[in-house]
């Protein structure tokens, strides 16, 4: 049986001070969820990383927006891997759309920065999804194969048992044009399948969340999807309030 997930992604809003202030009130979110087998989680910018860490609830996963696949060395502007766990953060997003389109964050760049995040026991959540063009031009499915094939591949059966995927549809995010539940559950089918491909039976075990206009009204359509284990949320995941009603709509 697949926990729900409901995880935030903050990209670059909040400064330290603002996180802190979101990570202090965290303690009945995070009972809530417990009592009701929901992992609950946020991804702050680096800078408040270790503020979010130290000050959310301790069941609460905090994950970083992204990494380099070296452990060191000349590459400026970058954070790597021992960094991030010298600092207890075990989670990681990988290939955001953003970054795809603004980082040049391409399939292969990102199976580097998957394989060295399993080589470090931590927890990738990869990000595939079609761009607006892709979704017209009905190639949705051959897109997302390929993000899946290639960032995914030489990967081992045990080490994707702990992996998260998230199918975010590029025309979705933060444009409040959510994808209907039923290209969510199509997609997400999808994905499933071609994990099982790749790697077997495991891939029952792998949680698929839906990501793109995650509001708390309608992300309860989502999570009644069999394949769809869980949400991540851009900017419905900032406020307090706003975090807590998506988290009531899907207990
Ligand atoms: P959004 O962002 O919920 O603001 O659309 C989702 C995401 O980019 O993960």
């Amino acid at each position: 049986m697949r926990r729900k997930l409901l995880l935030g992604n903050w990209k670059m809003n909040k400064t330290s001070k603002e996180a802190l202030t979101f990570a202090k009130q965290t303690d009945e979110l995070v009972k809530i969820a417990k009592e009701n087998n929901v992992d609950l989680g946020v991804a702050p910018t680096y800078l408040s990383l270790q503020i979010v860490k130290e000050n959310v609830s301790c069941d609460m996963i905090v994950a970083s927006q992204n990494c380099h696949f070296e452990d060191y060395g000349a590459f400026t502007g970058e954070i790597s891997i021992p960094m991030l766990k010298d600092i207890d953060i075990s989670w990681c997003i990988i290939g955001h759309s953003e970054r795809r389109s603004y980082d040049n964050e391409t399939d292969e760049k990102c199976n580097k920065k998957i394989k060295a995040l399993f080589a470090n026991k931590m927890v990738p959540v990869y990000c595939v999804g079609e761009t607006l063009t892709q979704f017209e031009n009905g190639q949705t499915k051959e897109v997302v194969e390929r993000q899946i094939r290639i960032g995914l591949k030489d990967l081992t059966k045990d080490e994707v048992k702990n992996l998260v995927v998230a199918y975010e549809p590029v025309w979705s995010i933060g444009t409040g044009k959510n994808a209907s539940k039923e290209i969510a559950e199509d997609v997400c089918k999808f994905i499933r399948d071609i994990l099982c491909d790749m790697f077997g039976e495991v891939s029952e075990d792998i949680r698929i969340l839906y990501g793109g206009s995650v509001k708390p009204d309608n992300i309860k359509q989502y999570l009644s999807c069999p394949d769809v284990d869980g949400a991540l949320v851009g900017g419905a995941s900032l406020n307090i309030d706003s975090y807590k009603q998506l988290l009531i709509n899907i207990i």
